[in-house]
């Protein structure tokens, strides 16, 4: 092709900037600052020391209250995270998602410990949903419509709204609803506000897809669904205008960041979010399913999983996301500064 028909000719021969890696560097567009990378960490009641966990390679089980929890928080500020998302997996489950709750619970220990020991130096998200902690696997109470067992979208919410509570008193940042009922934001908002914790952000999982993706974590926390699935709540993956729809709502619901997941296949969804709604921050959660893709791929010598897990990351970014919440957020750290 004839260079001069290209918009904005004259242009430069990108092949000249490609030679080295240090002008590849000066003209990358896409970068991953260490402060746009969330790390996920599931907090356990059914351990007493660091577990590691089968479906997610790399990746451990803290009992709330110890010590390597606080250690393994600190090495990433250490090498530059600012952000971590917690998820608990509780020693029981009920028909009222106890420990979701509990002052006592998983999430509401470690937040306690994280506090005491590292003040507010961690920016801690705390994930408030009921999949991990009711006996359905759903993330909403079971319930009845005319075609039989559904989710109860309304009598869910005021569950939420309790499990917000609990989480703002135990000394959270950020609470990050994912069980995708209608609604969920402003009833957690609302509470927040009559309950003084005005100062409690909300990181809305907003256009949170129906994915095989979620395969691994769902392992890691025994939180798939009892009967049906989630087709009824989460997004169909077909769609794109819907996660527009979710993401309007969420903001106008009182959403502080809004979120897309998972993110590499829906690369688009993050383009698209980003473009109509450039002020607002958005995450994009790169999910168990997609970590494995690159952990397998390098167990079996089919990639590097160091440029294979840089290459994710950067097209995430590079497609619109302000933050990336990644499982291989401290190997991509660890990396930048050389060990
Ligand atoms: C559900 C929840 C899911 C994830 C986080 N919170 C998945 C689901 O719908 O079962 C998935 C995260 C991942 O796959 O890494 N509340």
């Amino acid at each position: 092709m004839d260079a001069s028909s290209l918009p904005g000719y004259p242009i430069s021969r990108p092949r000249r900037l490609r030679l080295l890696s240090s002008l590849r560097d000066i003209v990358a567009e896409a970068h991953i600052p260490p402060s746009s990378l969330m790390l996920p960490i599931f907090i356990s009641e059914r351990h007493d020391k660091p577990q590691p966990i089968d479906s997610l390679p790399g990746h451990y089980y803290y009992p709330p209250a110890s010590n390597e929890l606080i250690s393994y928080i600190q090495e990433a500020l250490d090498h530059g995270i600012k952000s971590f998302l917690i998820f608990g997996y509780p020693k029981v489950k009920d028909e009222k998602a106890s420990r979701a709750y509990a002052s006592d619970g998983p999430v509401q220990v470690a937040l306690r410990n994280i506090r005491r020991e590292l003040g507010y130096e961690p920016v801690i998200a705390t994930d408030l949903c009921i999949c991990n902690y009711h006996i359905s696997g759903h993330c909403g109470l079971p319930g009845k419509c005319r075609y039989g067992e559904c989710v109860d979208n309304d009598g869910t919410l005021k569950l939420y709204q309790k499990i917000a509570v609990s989480q703002a008193e135990a000394g959270t940042d950020i609470i990050a609803p994912s069980g995708m009922m209608d609604g969920q934001v402003k009833a957690i908002r609302e509470i927040l506000d009559e309950n003084g914790y005005w100062d409690t952000a909300i990181m809305a999982y907003s256009a949170k897809y129906a994915s095989n993706f979620y395969g691994p974590f769902r392992e890691v926390l025994e939180s798939a669904p009892k009967w049906g699935d989630r087709r009824s709540y989460q997004a169909d993956p077909r769609n794109a205008k819907d996660a527009l729809v979710e993401v309007a709502l969420d903001i106008k619901e009182g959403a502080d960041i809004v979120m897309v997941k998972p993110a590499l296949a829906y690369l688009d969804i993050i383009r698209l979010v980003k473009t109509q709604f450039p002020y607002v921050p958005l995450a994009a959660y790169n999910v168990s399913g997609e970590y494995m893709l690159v952990e397998l791929m390098a167990k079996h010598g089919y990639a590097d999983k160091t440029s294979l897990m840089v290459e994710i990351v950067s097209a995430i970014r590079r497609a619109g996301a302000d933050i990336v919440i990644t499982y291989h957020a401290l190997d991509i750290v660890k990396l930048q500064r050389g060990g």
